[in-house]
């Protein structure tokens, strides 16, 4: 049976522009949401090194993810116990030694269990037990190589399905696992987190905030982000020209600045049958990931403040690929880097408008069924 056409009947209203800039919202959706849902970290191969680290900052909190000695993944709040001081203080680095060092009067915790070894202080008084001073452990699950830290003190269960909005199995399939990741890219977006991700939802903005994009997804210079939300999508199937039944223009293979994805192919993606050059999958409220025929590209969102996002991506490469020298990364990553950077523009123009006076909310058009789907998800975390 054709599925329906998934775009909203009529206009509704968005969330209210105070949700975008105020401060106490802004702390309800961090104890709402970013402390009890799945955050994405990284991959396990961005800290591949034993004693290499990244921290996490997710609004006021900060996280440690490590890679011990012994080659274990741990994971920990970034506080040392004595007065509270940050531990490790870049966003990404490699310990010295086996032991966490406290940078302010230099406790050291064992960073394969975060016991605290030792203190400072000449005299140790009767009264202190060491053992009740460890680090405070951080929930964390790797699936497919991939980190999710979790601040729940209610253990949540990690579910993949649910896990992610629009699971599909070749997520299962790939072996992100085995990926190499090539390269990392950073950038801080002046726009609350939520803006992010409503840009990312709908691609009424594409022809004109991305043009090369549009010019690479035909279908994206008709703002429509798949077939289906055309309202007459069954007569288009199989039509000749992508503008119209999606997927990339003709004689290109990937997300790069040619087109070309220079003769690789990812394994599991061989006989994947109807896929048309990409595939994206959300996961709210931390990352995407988005899956093309040479590469694949995470994007992890999180929040710094109420006003500021910091937006990280990370491309994995197949191992043959990556190792090619051959292959030239530059033509996948930096076309993306420039959609992002023209995405980033747009949530900060967006963000620069919503303090005017006389306005208090926007409405969506029907291609923001996503926008919507997202918005909903929100209202109910917070509720
Ligand atoms: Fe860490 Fe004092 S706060 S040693
Ligand atoms: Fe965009």
């Amino acid at each position: 049976m054709l599925q329906k056409s998934p775009i909203l009947q009529s206009t509704v209203k968005s969330l209210p522009f105070n949700w975008y800039f105020k401060e106490t919202h802004f702390k309800k959706e961090l104890k709402k949401i970013w402390s009890n849902e799945w955050v994405y970290a990284c991959h396990e191969n961005n800290i591949k090194k034993p004693l290499s680290y990244i921290t996490l900052q997710i609004g006021q909190f900060n996280i440690i993810i490590l890679r011990e000695k012994g080659g274990q993944i741990r994971s920990y709040i970034n506080t040392c116990n004595h007065r509270g001081s940050t531990l490790c203080k870049e966003t990404e680095g490699t310990l010295k030694t086996a032991l966490i060092t406290c940078p302010y009067h230099q406790w050291s915790y064992n960073s394969t269990d975060g016991k605290l070894i030792k203190t400072s202080s000449f005299i140790t008084p009767k009264n202190f037990d060491k053992s009740k001073l460890s680090l405070k452990k951080v929930n964390f699950k790797i699936w497919n190589g991939l980190i999710f830290i979790n601040l729940s003190e209610k253990q949540t269960k990690w579910n993949l399905k649910s896990q992610f909005q629009d699971y599909d199995s070749i997520i299962s399939k790939i072996q992100f696992e085995k990926f190499e990741v090539g390269h990392v890219w950073k950038k801080n977006i002046n726009c609350n987190w939520k803006i992010f991700w409503e840009n990312y939802s709908e691609c009424l903005h594409c022809p004109n905030i991305h043009p090369e994009l549009s010019d690479l997804v035909p279908i994206y210079s008709r703002r429509l982000m798949d077939i289906k939300e055309d309202p007459n999508w069954e007569e288009k199937i199989g039509h000749d020209d992508p503008k119209f039944s999606g997927g990339l223009r003709k004689g290109s293979e990937t997300w790069s600045l040619n087109g070309s994805a220079q003769g690789k192919v990812i394994k599991e993606l061989k006989n994947k049958k109807n896929f048309q050059g990409h595939i994206y999958i959300t996961n709210w409220p931390s990352m995407f990931l988005a899956i093309f025929v040479d590469h694949v590209r995470v994007v992890r969102v999180l929040p710094i403040d109420h006003e500021n996002t910091q937006v990280t991506a990370e491309w994995l490469f197949e191992k043959s690929t990556y190792d090619d020298k051959k292959y030239d990364k530059k033509n996948v990553i930096d076309f993306a880097i420039k959609v992002m950077l023209q995405d980033g523009e747009a949530c900060e123009l967006n963000q620069k408008g919503i303090y005017n006076p006389g306005i208090s909310a926007g409405v969506l058009m029907p291609e923001e069924y996503e926008v919507k789907r997202f918005q909903d998800w929100v209202t109910k975390k917070i509720r």
